[in-house]
């Protein structure tokens, strides 16, 4: 059966760095007869976690819902049906985009975090569903997982959609003009990338 593969894009452009990147891996994945579907969270109705913590109260596997009535539960359902995730974030001020970093707050439900208990537990749910990381900086590549909080919010965010990360491209020196094109090498890995999210 075709693996289901979900991207969330936190750049605030299309066609941007990172829209580009992540293009090219759900290509090579399509390649492989994945059916792949990207989601722009600049398009998307998120709100800002309140902290009530309703969805953390409960043990077990299940995620409790959100009393907010927006666009989250539809995403999470959609990323909870595929086999991988596609998490991509430019670097901003050092870290993930905002609204980025709304969506990963969001995802506190996957967790069990009673008041009175000092730190969250990730709930144990079955899962074999990959990822693949993607982030792009002015600075160079090497530099971002160094010095940034990036990659840490993009390896949580894989955490609380108990993704495995198999891969990730830091993508530096990208902002020497409006549309960086991506090198053939990194198009080359980007593919391999997919193809290894659909096998
Ligand atoms: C508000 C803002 C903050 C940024 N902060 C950083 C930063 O801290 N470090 C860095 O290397 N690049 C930084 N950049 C550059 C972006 O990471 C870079 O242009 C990125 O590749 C943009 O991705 P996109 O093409 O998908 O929009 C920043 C850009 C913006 C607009």
């Amino acid at each position: 059966m075709s693996k289901k593969i979900v991207a969330i894009v936190g750049s605030y452009r299309k066609e941007g760095t990172i829209d580009a990147a992540v293009e090219a891996i759900l290509a090579g994945a399509r390649e492989r007869g994945a059916a792949t579907h990207t989601i722009y969270l600049t398009e998307q109705h998120i709100e800002f976690c309140r902290n009530c913590r309703t969805c953390t109260q409960e043990p077990g596997a299940k995620r409790h819902k959100c009393p907010h009535h927006d666009d989250m539960e539809p995403i999470l359902e959609e990323i909870e049906a595929a086999d991988a995730v596609v998490l991509g974030s430019p670097v901003n001020c050092g870290n993930v985009t905002a609204i980025f970093r709304r969506f990963l707050e969001r995802l506190l439900g996957s967790f069990y975090w009673p008041w009175g208990q000092p730190a969250p537990k990730l709930r144990k749910v079955p899962s074999k569903r990959k990822a693949v990381l993607v982030a792009s900086s002015a600075m160079p590549g090497p530099m971002i997982p160094l010095f940034t909080g990036t990659m840490g919010a993009l390896r949580l965010t894989a955490k609380a959609l108990h993704a495995k990360p198999v891969g990730r491209m830091c993508i530096g020196l990208s902002s020497g003009e409006v549309h960086h094109a991506l090198s053939a090498r990194r198009l080359a890995r980007a593919r391999r990338l997919g193809m290894r999210l659909a096998a």
